[in-house]
C-alpha cells in the first residue's frame, strides 16, 4: 500500500468490507505494473487522473487507455492504444425479469428465447453492455436501452447496434472462471485469443522484486 500516492492510499482505507479494498488494491498494483514496464512512468508512485465520470487514465500518455473491472475473486484489466471497457461479474441469482427494464428487446429474447441458461445470457448481456458503457467512460448516463448487443449463438459473433452514429465498437468475451462472465469492449477487432493471469504473489514480486 505504501508505494501508492497518499490520496489512494486513503481512499483504500475508506472501504468498510476489506475484500472491496484488497480488490482496489490489486487492480492500482496490477494498472501500475502493466504501466512501470511499459516504460511510460518509472516508479509505481505516479497519479492516475480520472474523468468527470469517474475513469481512471494516464495524464500526458495519449496513446494508452486502460479500464479496470473487478468482482469477488478477480480483478482484470485490459489496455489498448485507443477507448477500452472491460467488465467482470459473478453470476448471481437475481429477478431476471428486470431485463425488461433496462435492456432492449433484441437483448431479451436473446436471454429468454431459451428455458435453459437464462441466468448466464443475462450477465453475458450485462457484462458486454457495461463493457461498451464502461469504453466510453460516460457511465450511466448512457441509457441502457440506447444500444443492442447482439449475440449470434449459431456463429459466436457479436454485433453492436445503437442510436448513436458511432458504432465503431467491437467486443470479445473471454472464459476465466465458472459462474463469471468477462466482456471486452474496443476500438479495434485486434483481441488477444487468451488473457494473461497472474496470481497477487506474483504480482506482489514483480513489485518488490
Ligand atoms: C462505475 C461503473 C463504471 C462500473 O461499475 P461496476 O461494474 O460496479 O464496477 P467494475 O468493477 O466493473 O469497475 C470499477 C472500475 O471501473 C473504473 N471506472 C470508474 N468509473 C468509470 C467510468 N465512468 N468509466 C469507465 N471506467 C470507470 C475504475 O477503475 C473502477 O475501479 P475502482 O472502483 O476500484 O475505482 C459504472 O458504469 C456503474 O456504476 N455502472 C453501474 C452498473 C450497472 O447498473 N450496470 C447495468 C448493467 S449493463
Amino acid at each position: 500500500m505504501g508505494l501508492l500516492p497518499l490520496e489512494k492510499q486513503s481512499k483504500l482505507r475508506q472501504f468498510k468490507d476489506i475484500e472491496d479494498s484488497m480488490r482496489g488494491l490489486i487492480a492500482e498494483m496490477l494498472i501500475r505494473n502493466i504501466i512501470k514496464q511499459k516504460n511510460l512512468r518509472n516508479d509505481y508512485q505516479f497519479k492516475l487522473a480520472t474523468t468527470t465520470f469517474g475513469k481512471p487514465y494516464l495524464p500526458d500518455v495519449e496513446n494508452f487507455k486502460f479500464n479496470l473491472s473487478h468482482s469477488e475473486d478477480w480483478v482484470v484489466c485490459a489496455v489498448d492504444e485507443n477507448q477500452i471497457g472491460i467488465d467482470i461479474e459473478k453470476e448471481k441469482l437475481l429477478d431476471l425479469q428486470i431485463a425488461y427494464q433496462f435492456f432492449t428487446k433484441k437483448e431479451c429474447d436473446y436471454i429468454f428465447s431459451l428455458k435453459n441458461h437464462q441466468m448466464q445470457r443475462f450477465f453475458e448481456i450485462w457484462t458486454l453492455k457495461e463493457s461498451y458503457i464502461k469504453a466510453v467512460g460516460l457511465g450511466l448516463t448512457i441509457p441502457l436501452d440506447s444500444f443492442s448487443i447482439i449475440l449470434d449463438s449459431n456463429d459466436s459473433t457479436i454485433r453492436f447496434e445503437s442510436e448513436s452514429n458511432d458504432t465503431a465498437f467491437y467486443f470479445k468475451q473471454y472464459t476465466i472462471d465458472t459462474f463469471y462472465k468477462l466482456a471486452v469492449c474496443a476500438r479495434g477487432d485486434h483481441f488477444p485469443t487468451e488473457i494473461k493471469q497472474l496470481n497477487v504473489d506474483d504480482l506482489v514480486s514483480k513489485i518488490i522484486g
